[in-house]
């Protein structure tokens, strides 16, 4: 039975890496049956009234397609998709994908509902924790009642502050230039690879400490990429108990992660050495109740923290590269930008200097506006819903899109164009709570925004000092939407070595 399943299991899975199109065939070839059941049930309750006195249900997008609904055609092109809908339907639309029905609330308006609402409504856990707790483990984040996730959450902030940044700006600056030392004078390569892994490298001495940051060899990068691969479209839609070799892999690296993580917190421990970090903070501060965090609750913090930041930074990172080098005006300006702030010579970099980089800031800002590389957050509606006259009933999976908020054209002037001085001017979306969201708002906000300017903007600097960034003919990188954030496909990008 075991070895039926393993096969296809595997099979399953290499199917899946083919993308979410042959994913959600291979998916709905396995649970069909259940799922097309699930589907008529769903069709049922959209027909029916919620209860006397009760809205109407949002409109519902139907589909042909029996189990998979609109998956392949969202799969293709969500944010299409979703503008299309918009268009006809208004900000607040349903439809049906492998089974799930998803509502969507679009525009800064019904987006308000997603933002301000309860946990126990709206609930999190209950669409995230699938994916996250067999990478950051049981006791932390998604596996723990909201309000010990808050709590968690404050704890991770008290080692996010000013007097941590000022730490860290020399550390990314010297992470980056050792990094690319490797890239000669001149060249095209692979950007968006290069900045994964160099923010690895800085997010882990930043945020994990030199202790931790000094075993990062390629045997522990190889974990983190393990782990890291239990992030994935197969990780959301199949069942966990499948024995797919990617389950497998997230999970014995997570064993092992954990395991290093352990050796370092109880020599720590015991050392009785005081260092200024992350680590120590973690292992100096208590929950309300006055009890403190066990390892192994530390080493899952430390895991989500890693991985919270790594694919949005590098992603973003990555898109940042290839608008300047698309915009060689706005890219020259950032440079002399650097030796207005900093000094004609250049010296190295220090947060004083960083926050005094408007342009480059603004840069960054407008990227995460047309990249933003979380497209969709999610919840679970535990209870009815009531938005723009209609009610959204239990068991739908709410969801805002921060990549369509970013361009509506009811909000944004010329919203497809990079124009970081846009937020010079008067912006109509400025008076709009929720029309730029790429940190989310709310209990659910991200506490690492701070941090990922830090890091990004040293990065930036730091290149635009050594390098002259071009296209390769022309060529601005497509949205690979195969992946769960939204990568660049094909990002090379050719560079040359600045004479200063
Ligand atoms: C460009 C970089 C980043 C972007 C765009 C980003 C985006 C987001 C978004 C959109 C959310 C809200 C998710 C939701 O409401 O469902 C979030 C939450 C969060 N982020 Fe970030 N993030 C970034 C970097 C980081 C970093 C560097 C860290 C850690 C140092 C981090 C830690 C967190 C945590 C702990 C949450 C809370 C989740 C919750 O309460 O449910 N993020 N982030």
């Amino acid at each position: 039975m075991l070895s039926l399943l393993e096969v296809g299991g595997s099979l399953l899975e290499r199917v899946a890496a083919g993308g979410p199109l042959s994913l959600v065939l291979a998916a709905s070839a396995f649970v069909l049956s259940l799922g097309y059941l699930l589907q008529l049930g769903s069709r049922h309750r959209q027909q029916q009234p919620a209860g006397p006195g009760d809205g109407k249900y949002p409109p519902y997008i139907s589909s042909n397609i029996p189990f998979l609904g609109h998956a392949v055609t969202f799969g293709k092109s969500p944010i299409e998709f979703l503008e299309n809908a918009y268009e006809k339907y208004g900000p607040v639309f349903s439809f049906t994908m492998v089974g799930k029905t998803f509502t969507y609330l679009l525009g800064s308006d019904a987006a308000a509902l997603l933002f301000n609402s309860k946990n126990e409504d709206l609930n999190a856990e209950d669409v995230y924790s699938r994916l996250t707790t067999p990478v950051f483990g049981k006791g932390v984040a998604y596996d723990v009642p909201n309000p010990v996730f808050l709590e968690q959450k404050k704890m991770l902030k008290t080692g996010l502050n000013i007097a941590q940044f000022k730490q860290h700006v020399p550390v990314i600056e010297q992470e980056t230039k050792e990094y690319f030392n490797s890239w000669g004078k001149s060249g095209e390569r692979n950007l968006f690879e290069a900045l994964s892994e160099l923010v690895i490298l800085t997010a882990s001495h930043c945020l994990h400490g030199q202790e931790i940051r000094s075993l990062l060899n390629e045997k522990v990068a190889q974990l983190y990429a393990d782990l890291d691969g239990g992030f994935t479209h197969a990780a959301w839609l199949l069942p966990g108990w499948l024995p797919l070799p990617s389950f497998r892999r997230r999970d014995r690296a997570h064993k092992e992660i954990k395991n290093i993580f352990y050796k370092v917190i109880q020599k720590r421990r015991k050392s009785g050495e005081r260092v200024d970090d992350m680590l120590q903070k973690l292992l100096d501060v208590t929950y309300k109740d006055g009890h403190p965090l066990t390892d192994d609750e530390i080493a899952g913090m430390l895991i989500g923290l890693l991985l919270a930041g790594q694919h949005t930074s590098s992603t973003t990172s990555a898109w940042l590269g290839f608008f300047l080098a698309r915009d060689k005006s706005i890219q020259e300006q950032c440079y002399v930008e650097q030796k207005a702030v900093c000094g004609e010579d250049l010296p190295p970099l220090n947060y004083d200097q960083l926050k005094d980089l408007n342009l480059l800031e603004r840069c960054l800002k407008e990227t995460l506006r047309l990249r933003p590389p979380i497209m969709t957050m999610m919840r679970m509606a535990r209870s009815p819903q009531t938005v723009a006259g209609y009610t959204i009933p239990p068991g739908h999976q709410v969801c805002v899109s921060p990549t369509v908020n970013h361009r509506l054209k009811d909000s944004w002037i010329e919203g497809l164009d990079f124009k970081p001085d846009r937020y010079l001017l008067d912006n109509p979306a400025a008076g709009e709570k929720f029309a730029y969201v790429p940190f989310g708002a709310g209990r659910h906000r991200c506490i690492g925004e701070n941090f990922a300017y830090v890091q990004i903007k040293t990065i930036w600097s730091t290149l635009l000092r050594l390098y002259e960034f071009d296209l390769v003919d022309g060529y601005f990188p497509t949205i690979n939407y195969k992946t769960m954030i939204h990568t660049p496909s094909n990002p090379i990008i050719r560079y040359k070595k600045r004479s200063h």
